[in-house]
């Protein structure tokens, strides 16, 4: 099939539909479905709602008949897979990888299913959320609850081999339970996920930056640490590539001293960056636990893209990730560095079109600015 770009009729529909869609969640569906109930509630229904759908197959193919945008200008080769765009889902939001016939056919280039453990994991006590609409943003603290990267990457494989045209990375993390033991025990809780996710999907990630489990984070807290783990992930042999999921809120000096060590291994990409954990200027309830996605991340992960892109050049393959809501926002993330693009929180507050108007957004800003390829855009502004 071709480009939907390219035809013009398909082109307006999708803009059409698109735009429905936007109009819709902002005044119909966020207000009176998703707002009106407590976020862990939402949260839970928004599941139930794509594991129904995913099961239905002429509500996929209208789903991307009416949303999937492709155009030519958004494909990119990213440490050696193919994209058809450079946007994905980013870890946390399908921990059980039960979201992806319905990211596929809205027309994700790639979905990171997980975080996952080698246990199986209950995560904290509920509330696992907080919603702070007034600055675009989710608290989470949900401790990484699973059902067990054993289940959670067969899932994950299915997806893969069964997608139309998305990309599925696996994150893999430290199991949260009261199991949790010294360094070593850490290292081979992550070295079983590894094991179990090598060569079964397009990509892992290595979450070393969760904020929200009763381990804390001992591989972001030295160097030596990280190397040690690494030099464990390393003997596990595994055709794709790896990226390693970093913190936010580091002082550049100890951020840039861990991307030193992980220059040292097996490690293809970089996921700039977790949730925030700075609450500076900020209004929040002093009892809500947890780190801060959407708005409070996009200037801070934005800075961190370029510095690290700027340090280290092209060793590394970067995602850009944290308060990616406009098209605009995509393409300054691109231009600092990042090669991908993920995001959660646009689709809370936006709605699930919002990756249509990312990528229909993009294309035209890189039209406008004469790049035939995202890829070229790349690091523009350094
Ligand atoms: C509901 C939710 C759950 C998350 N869980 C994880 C997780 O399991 N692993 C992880 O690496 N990041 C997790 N994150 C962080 C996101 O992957 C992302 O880094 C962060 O939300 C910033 O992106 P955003 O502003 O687009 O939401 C989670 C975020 C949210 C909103």
């Amino acid at each position: 099939m071709g480009y939907v770009s390219e035809s013009f009729w398909h082109d307006a529909v999708n803009k059409a539909t698109t735009d429905l869609f936007t109009f819709g969640y902002k005044h119909v569906v966020k207000p009176d479905l998703v707002f009106s109930r407590p976020p862990d509630q939402a949260h839970d229904d928004m599941l139930a709602f794509c594991r129904m759908a995913g099961q239905l197959p002429p509500l996929l193919w209208l789903e991307r008949a009416m949303l999937d945008y492709t155009d030519p200008v958004l494909e990119t080769t990213v440490m050696g897979v193919d994209f058809a765009n450079p946007f994905g889902l980013s870890a946390g939001l399908d921990k059980n990888c039960e979201m992806a016939a319905v990211l596929d056919h809205a027309g994700f280039g790639f979905e990171t299913v997980g975080s996952t453990t080698s246990r199986p994991c209950a995560g904290n006590a509920k509330p696992w959320f907080h919603r702070l609409p007034e600055y675009d943003s989710m608290m989470v603290h949900v401790g990484l609850a699973n059902i067990g990267s054993d289940q959670v990457i067969d899932r994950a494989e299915q997806a893969w081999t069964h997608a139309d045209g998305m990309q599925v990375s696996v994150s893999i993390a430290r199991t949260n339970d009261d199991q949790v033991g010294d360094l070593d025990e850490g290292i081979e809780d992550y070295c079983v996920s590894m094991r179990r996710a090598a060569g079964r999907t397009a990509m892992v990630e290595v979450n070393v930056s969760c904020p929200n489990t009763t381990a804390g984070e001992p591989f972001t807290a030295s160097p030596e640490n990280l190397d040690r783990l690494f030099d464990a992930l390393d003997r596990i042999d595994r055709p794709q590539p790896t990226l390693v999921k970093m913190p936010l809120n580091k002082p550049w000096e100890e951020f840039r001293d861990l991307v030193a060590v992980l220059a040292e291994h097996n490690v293809q990409g970089l996921t700039i960056a977790n949730l925030n954990k700075d609450r500076t200027g900020l209004q929040i309830p002093d009892g809500w636990e947890g780190g801060l996605s959407g708005g409070p991340c996009t200037a801070a992960s934005t800075a961190l893209v370029a510095r690290t892109r700027r340090e280290f050049g092209d060793r590394f393959a970067i995602a850009g990730v944290g308060g990616v809501f406009t098209p605009r926002q995509a393409y300054e993330r691109i231009r600092a560095g990042a090669d991908l693009v993920m995001f959660i929180s646009a689709l809370m507050y936006r709605g699930p079109q919002q990756i249509t108007v990312l990528k229909r957004g993009l294309a035209r800003l890189l039209k406008r600015d004469g790049f035939a390829h995202v890829a070229d855009a790349v690091g523009v502004d350094l």
